[in-house]
């Protein structure tokens, strides 16, 4: 299932495989011995008793790296220690708080594509990837998530009580960068984002002190969690309100590019009417496929009820020419298994938000075919992948997240329905990466330009899916930037988690 998802979504495991050993020697990087910081960080992880430490040329080292989704992101951190506790957490960042000179990442599903989110070179990088198990708690029918799993592991776990949660719709994503940053789901127009949905967070604050946030202990915390990020401590786990989840009805649908403009418009009519029909889900992808040479549509349908092609999807579904087509009734996690993306490649994604207007979401996607055109003309092994995506920002969304206490994204303050529209550009080499960001750029900058013009723009960009030459949390409004900082100094007065972490974006680099 996933692999035929990925070669629809993609390109060949052939070019996958091929990029990935290529990064195996262009990732190894001299490190330098005589930096302040070098190995003594390490070192002391290991006196202090700390077992699961790993240096490079250690398998398990090794696999964690390549595990990164981004070639971009396979940086070469001085160790790599997973903690199996929320006790050794607390240990850790107590030893590298101490020396002011020690820095270090956070690393859940690794999913962030830029280098440097959740990884570092001349520090150590904390994986939490051993702490990954997911406890379903019947009587609240509360998901106890570790901040390490992925959403394919939590689904499998809760798929046995019949219930769900509201997590990624790409099964290998991490589960602490989505929620700690929103986390867009198939059971948004019915429950908010992702964060809305956490009804406790256990987290590790920057001196060591392990505590809960929720509704009543640290309610500042809590609500701060909720889209504010990397900036107040590591969260160890999550704990999100499950519900009653039968199967959905979901799959992919595959078209030529020629029904662009029949897909555009039916997009454009369903954003409007999720506040009617709450139960569906739609993404569209126009993406240039190397296997092809050619862009075609692939859009993701789910309704979370299972209901067969329910109204709402006539337009879409009444648009010819469809050339693959794995509509079901299936679970949550095999749902997610199928919008696999290829990873293999280095990545550069941006998105910005548009209102939902049939001109502005047109050019956005002509300006698509377009920057593929040049971007081929370019590229130098022609093996590339580029994905121009549409998401419905409905004004719903953000009303459930309102109902469920709110959260720090700001989108309560839009009075019109929006769309996400979301490139990611996936090339081989250092070379291609570095043109890519300087043209994803001036794209972003062009179609943000022309929603202006048409007095269509919206300022929100969205955190988990941002470039690192974004600055998202500057557009969450300022109410929320202002909670943030206070939350961030009352709960790390030191500054730990803005300046010895620089992954991620932080509140202290807002202007
Ligand atoms: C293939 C793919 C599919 C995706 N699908 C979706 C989707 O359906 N919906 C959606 O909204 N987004 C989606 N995303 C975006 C995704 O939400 C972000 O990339 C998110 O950051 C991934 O989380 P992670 O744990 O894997 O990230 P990581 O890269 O591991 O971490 C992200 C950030 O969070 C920080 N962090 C990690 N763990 C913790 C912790 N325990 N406490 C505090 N901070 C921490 C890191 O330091 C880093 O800054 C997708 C991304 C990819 C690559
Ligand atoms: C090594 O690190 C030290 C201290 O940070 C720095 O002064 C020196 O220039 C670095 N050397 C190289 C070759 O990068
Ligand atoms: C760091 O320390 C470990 C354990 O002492 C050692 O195996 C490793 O070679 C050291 N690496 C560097 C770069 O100093
Ligand atoms: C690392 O990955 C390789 C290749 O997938 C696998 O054979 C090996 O068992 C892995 N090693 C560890 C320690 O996980
Ligand atoms: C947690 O991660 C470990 C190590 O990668 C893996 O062996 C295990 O299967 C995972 N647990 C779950 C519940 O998926
Ligand atoms: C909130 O935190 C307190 C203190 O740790 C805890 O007793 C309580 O159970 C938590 N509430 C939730 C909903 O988890
Ligand atoms: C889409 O919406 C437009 C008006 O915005 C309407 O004219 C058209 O009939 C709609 N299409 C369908 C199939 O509902």
């Amino acid at each position: 299932m996933s692999c035929s998802a990925m070669m629809r979504l993609s390109s060949s495991a052939l070019a996958a495989a091929v990029a990935f050993s290529s990064s195996a020697t262009a990732g190894l990087i001299d490190i330098n011995m005589t930096a302040p910081t070098s190995n003594s960080s390490c070192t002391a992880l290991q006196s202090a008793g700390l077992k699961n430490v790993y240096y490079p040329g250690n398998d398990i080292y090794e696999n964690r790296t390549h595990s990164y989704f981004s070639i971009s992101a396979q940086l070469e951190p001085y160790c790599i220690v997973q903690p199996t506790s929320a006790e050794e957490v607390a240990k850790i960042v107590t030893i590298l708080s101490q020396d002011t000179t020690r820095s270090f990442a956070i690393r859940s599903g690794g999913h962030t594509v830029w280098p440097g989110a959740a990884n570092i070179d001349n520090g150590v990088t904390i994986d939490l990837g051993l702490m990954n198990k997911t406890t379903f708690v019947p009587e609240t029918k509360v998901a106890q998530v570790g901040a390490g799993s992925r959403w394919r592991e939590v689904y499998g776990a809760l798929e046995p009580y019949g219930v769900t949660v509201t997590g990624g719709r790409t099964s290998t994503v991490g589960v602490a960068g989505f929620l700690t940053g929103g986390g867009n789901n198939f059971y948004a127009g019915r429950r908010g984002f992702g964060c809305d949905n956490v009804v406790n967070y256990e987290v590790v604050l920057a001196s060591g002190q392990i505590v809960n946030a929720n509704d009543t202990e640290n309610s500042g915390l809590f609500r701060a969690l909720k889209g504010g990020s990397a900036n107040f401590g590591i969260v160890t786990r999550f704990d999100m309100q499950a519900f009653d989840a039968p199967e959905l009805w979901g799959g992919l649908v595959t078209y030529p590019k020629s029904v662009t403009p029949q897909h555009v418009a039916a997009y454009v009519n369903w954003t409007n009417n999720i506040v009617n029909y709450q139960d569906g889900s739609a993404i569209t992808f126009w993406t240039y496929d190397p296997t092809k040479k050619d862009i075609i549509i692939t859009a993701a349908y789910e309704d979370i009820t299972g209901a067969v092609a329910a109204p709402a999807f006539d337009e879409f579904l009444a648009i010819p020419d469809q050339t693959s087509n794995t509509m079901r009734i299936d679970t949550h996690r095999n749902l997610a298994i199928e919008l696999e993306l290829t990873s293999g490649y280095r990545n550069v994604w941006y998105a910005i938000t548009i209102k939902n207007d049939l001109q502005i979401v047109t050019k956005a996607i002509d300006m698509h075919r377009q920057f593929v055109e040049d971007w081929k003309a370019q590229s130098p092994d022609g093996d590339f992948i580029c994905h121009g995506i549409l998401q419905a920002i409905p004004t719903i969304f953000s009303q459930h997240s309102v109902e469920k206490g709110g959260n720090m994204l700001g989108l309560d303050r839009e009075t019109d329905n929006a769309v996400m529209f979301q490139v990611q550009l996936m090339v081989n080499g250092e070379d291609q990466e570095k043109l890519g960001r300087e043209r994803m750029v001036a794209f972003r900058e062009a179609i943000k330009q022309y929603s202006v013009d048409m007095d269509g723009a919206v300022e929100w960009q969205y955190l988990n899916y941002a470039d690192s030459t974004q600055d998202p949390l500057s557009t969450y409004g300022q109410k929320n930037i202002d909670h943030i900082r206070e939350v961030a100094a009352k709960f790390d007065p030191t500054g730990v988690f803005q300046t010895r972490m620089p992954g991620g974006f932080k509140i202290s680099k807002v202007a």
